[in-house]
This record gives C-alpha cells, structure tokens and sequence, in this order.
C-alpha cells in the first residue's frame, strides 16, 4: 500500500480506537488532539508493510502501529513544551500546550506516552512471542525519554554524545517498528531487523536536523531554526548543510545496500526517504 493510502486507512482506525479510550471526556479530547492533527504515520506505516514479509498478521500490526503512533505523539507533546523546545506548533496546527495549557499538556503525553504497554500487553499473540515484544517495547520506550533528557543536558558537545542521543530520542522507536512485525519469527531476524531499524531511524533524525536549517514554518509543520537558536547539538554542529546531506545520502546508500534482499520493501523506503527529504 503506497503511504498516502495507508495515511488515510490509518487515520480512521486511530480517531476509532481513541473515542474507546480514557473514560473521562474532557481528557480525552485532549489526548486525542496531537494524535488526529496530522502526521505522516511513517511508524505505523513501516510495522504494516513489514508485516507483510511474516505471519505476525494485519490486525496485530495495525494496533502495534497504533500503540507506536500514541507514543510518538505523547513525545512529541512533552517536547514541544516551553522548558524543553518551546514549540508552538506542531504538525502545521498549535501544539497541544498552546491550546490546553502546560499543566494539561504534561498530563496528556504521560497517558499517550504509558497507554501502549496496555496495547501490546493486549496483543492476542504466543506469550513466548509476546514476551519478547513487551522486553523491546519496555526498553525503547526507556531509551526515548532517555534521548530527550540528554537532549535537554548540557554536555561536552562531541559526536559520541549526538550519536547517543539520536539513537536514543529517535531511531530506537524506528527499531521497535522494524522489529516488531518479527517477533514471530523464531530465528534472529527480530535482533537483526530492530538494527536495521535503528539504522534507518539514525538517517531519518539526520535529515530532521538539516530540515530544521532550511526548510520553512509551512514546509515543516513545527518551528524552523529552533535548534540553532537553542544551541541544540545536532549533525549540524559539526558539519555544514552540504556536508551533512552529503552524509545523509551515502548512509542512505549504504542502509539501502542492506536492505536488497526486501525488495518490495525497498522502493517504498525509497519513496518515504524522498517525501522525508522533500519536506
Ligand atoms: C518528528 O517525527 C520527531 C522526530 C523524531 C524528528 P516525524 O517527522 O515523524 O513527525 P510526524 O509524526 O510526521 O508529525
Ligand atoms: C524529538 O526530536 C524527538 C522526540 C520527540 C522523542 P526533535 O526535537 O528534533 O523533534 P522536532 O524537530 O521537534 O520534531
Ligand atoms: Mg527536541
Ligand atoms: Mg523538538
Ligand atoms: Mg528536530
């Protein structure tokens, strides 16, 4: 299924899944809205193509996705707030703080942030394979809010410290939805898969730090510039924009060499790369 298919499928099954959550309305509509603004489902749309390659099957992907895509949001609001990136927009709308306040805003991405161990612990899956979704899943989502706090600490700025922190605040996600759709698998493609991931994961935040320098408010959806003018360390600490989209395309190639052998898979990562690169 090409992405702008799936965003539409997807979206759907998302707002459904959200009206059967949080019993309390006036929160729900809170944790519903950063979620159902926009996205370009990147996440839940690489654990359902994956999928196709095993038997871990489309219904199980779709709430794996789901569970993913809550989370991402749930990030994405607590980053946004004034003491870590003081974003006022996000996907092209008002971040979720500037509508509701802080104190709401908190509250909303701890229950999208904690919510998806409920979902993936609910899978109906072998416990043996289960088991070993909920050990990646416990230690991704571990590894995120451990990204963002190194994110957000000052530090000897080295490359070491960046690569950690990409790992951590993004690729690792990327790791658990290539991974995912292999926990049936019972040879060592969930290990393998999950690299691949993070791989993937590493060239997509690369391509974000060069987008913060030169793409626009309209183009991006969220703040341009933010991480120069908050003395982020990202890829552009060390290089200049030609030097790291030089960086961006041969690690580019190189991921692509490895991934020959799904080609199916191949010409869609391709295109995600393009869309991401155009954006
Ligand atoms: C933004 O992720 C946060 C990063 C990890 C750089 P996306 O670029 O996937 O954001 P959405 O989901 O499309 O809004
Ligand atoms: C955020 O990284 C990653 C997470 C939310 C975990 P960034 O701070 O670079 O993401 P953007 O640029 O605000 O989307
Ligand atoms: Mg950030
Ligand atoms: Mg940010
Ligand atoms: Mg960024």
């Amino acid at each position: 299924m090409k992405l702008e298919k799936f965003i539409s499928f997807f979206d759907k099954k998302l707002s459904d899944h959200l009206c059967g959550i949080c019993s309390y309305t006036p929160f729900r509509e809170i944790i519903s809205y950063t979620p159902l603004v926009g996205g370009k489902r990147l996440r839940p749309y690489l654990i359902w193509e994956l999928s196709r390659l095993t038997s871990f099957g489309s219904d199980r992907a779709l709430k794996t996705g789901i569970a993913v895509e809550l989370f991402h949001s749930g990030s994405l609001i607590h980053d946004d707030l004034p003491p870590i990136d003081n974003d006022d927009f996000r996907r092209g709308k008002p971040s979720n703080h500037s509508i509701f306040g802080e104190a709401r805003a908190i509250l909303a991405g701890d229950y999208l942030m904690l919510y998806p161990s409920k979902v993936i612990s609910s899978l109906d899956l072998d416990h043996r394979y289960k088991e070993r979704l909920m050990n990646l899943w416990s230690d991704v989502s571990l590894q995120v809010v451990e990204g963002e706090f190194a994110d957000v600490t000052p530090s000897e700025r080295t490359e070491e410290l960046l690569s950690f922190i990409r790992r951590g605040k993004t690729a690792s996600l990327f790791g658990f939805c290539f991974a995912a759709p292999f926990c049936v698998d019972d040879g060592s493609k969930f290990s393998e898969m999950f690299e691949l991931g993070v791989d993937f994961g590493e060239i997509f935040q690369m391509m974000d730090d060069i987008k913060d320098a030169t793409s626009t408010l309209q183009e991006l959806g969220k703040t341009p510039g933010k991480d120069l003018s908050q003395d982020k360390l990202t890829l552009l600490s060390f290089r200049s924009v030609e030097q790291a989209e030089a960086m961006v395309e041969k690690r580019f190639y190189a991921f692509c060499e490895k991934i020959t052998e799904y080609r199916d898979l191949a010409g869609e990562l391709e295109d995600i790369f393009r869309l991401i690169a155009r954006r």
